[in-house]
């Protein structure tokens, strides 16, 4: 379907070096590879505690944010322009019995990356928010003004974050995009990069898996929450189009935008039995599946509302329906079915 927005190659291109945190991750290295195809250099910057080398394309820093003075050291010889803030640890249920490494990872090691753009003047950056900072909806679609009362340590390091940057705004001058991803999905059309995390814990990626063999069986957490089929309804958005977007918020920074929070998803949703029939559509296979328990914490309904992303980034989803989700998802699985190791 043509899109009215223009696509990434006709939006203006945001100047570099760029210092890319988690770029060896699964959304960092999906930007990364846009924002090289389109001649922009890129600093990757990832300790590898979860990220891939494999999956960093150019210029490369293996560092971790915990360590300030490494890190300024690298802004004082980098002189990045501006920074994309990907790293960062992303399980719900990881934080709730781990908080202290959310805490840590997440809003310490942010501090640390503020302070290094502040030694260094570097003032734009872009930071991967996420619906998560909402908690429990009050109301669906999520529009931005939804309130922000995260209910998960995850989602709490993620609004402290937002935080941080606002005021860092508001006192120093910084430019920031808190962009707040639904749920992120799929892969690089090529097969090349895509999603591979230890422990898979992802829908689509688990579907896909069993699949392929490597388990038995999905496990459906809830067959009985108030939605047509029972199961929960969530916004998936093509890991593509999520780049696509950072790209705009960078050009939008770097012509002087000040702040920008904005919600990245469809406003379509799909439930968990939509995505097992998704999966088995693309993959042949019948995929067995099989209803239990609910898992805490996780609301019947998350669908992104709101209008500024496409006013304020010109930014619409393109490679966002299911099963061209699930179709890159699988190229990727199958091409690299123990990960980017094999
Ligand atoms: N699900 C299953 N079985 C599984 C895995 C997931 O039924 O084996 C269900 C979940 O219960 C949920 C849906 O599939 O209803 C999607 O679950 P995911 O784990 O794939 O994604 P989440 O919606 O839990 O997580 C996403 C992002 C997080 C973000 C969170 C906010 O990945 O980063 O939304 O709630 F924090």
């Amino acid at each position: 379907m043509p899109s009215p927005v223009p696509s990434a190659s006709q939006t203006p291109v945001p100047t570099g070096p760029l210092l890319v945190t988690g770029g060896a991750g699964y959304i960092g290295s999906h930007t990364v590879r846009l924002l090289r195809s389109l001649g922009v250099e890129t600093i990757v910057v990832d300790d590898l505690s979860t990220g891939h080398a494999a999956a960093v394309d150019g210029d490369f820093e293996q560092l971790d944010l915990g360590d300030l003075e490494a890190l300024k050291d690298c802004f004082q010889r980098r002189r990045p322009a501006a920074v994309v803030h990907f790293a960062a640890r992303c399980y719900v249920g990881e934080s709730v019995t781990d908080p202290a490494s959310y805490y840590l990872a997440n809003v310490h090691h942010t501090w640390n990356l503020l302070e290094a753009m502040r030694a260094a003047d570097c003032r734009d950056i872009v930071f991967s928010s996420s619906c998560a900072t909402y908690g429990e909806p009050q109301f669906v679609p999520l529009t931005e003004d939804h309130p922000q009362l995260p209910i998960s340590p995850y989602g709490k390091t993620k609004l402290h974050m937002e935080h941080m940057l606002d005021d860092y705004a508001r006192a120093y001058g910084l430019r920031f995009a808190a962009l707040r991803y639904f749920n992120a999905a799929g892969a690089s059309a090529d097969g090349r990069l895509g999603e591979v995390h230890e422990p898979e814990t992802h829908l689509i990626p688990l579907a896909l898996q069993v699949a392929l063999g490597q388990r038995a069986e999905l496990l459906i957490f809830g067959g009985d929450y108030d939605t047509p089929d029972g199961t929960c309804i969530r916004d998936y958005i093509h890991v593509e189009d999520l780049a696509d977007a950072h790209l705009r918020a960078l050009g939008k920074l770097q012509a002087g935008t000040q702040c920008l929070q904005v919600n990245l998803g469809t406003g379509d949703g799909y439930s968990v039995q939509e995505v097992i029939d998704g999966a088995r559509r693309a993959t042949g296979h019948p995929i067995p599946a099989r209803i239990v328990e609910r898992r805490p914490g996780d609301p019947p309904r998350l669908l992104a509302g709101g209008s500024r992303a496409i006013e304020q980034l010109g930014w619409q989803p393109r490679r966002s329906d299911l099963d061209a989700i699930i179709q890159d998802a699988w190229n990727f699985m199958r091409a690299h079915p123990k990960g980017y190791d094999v």
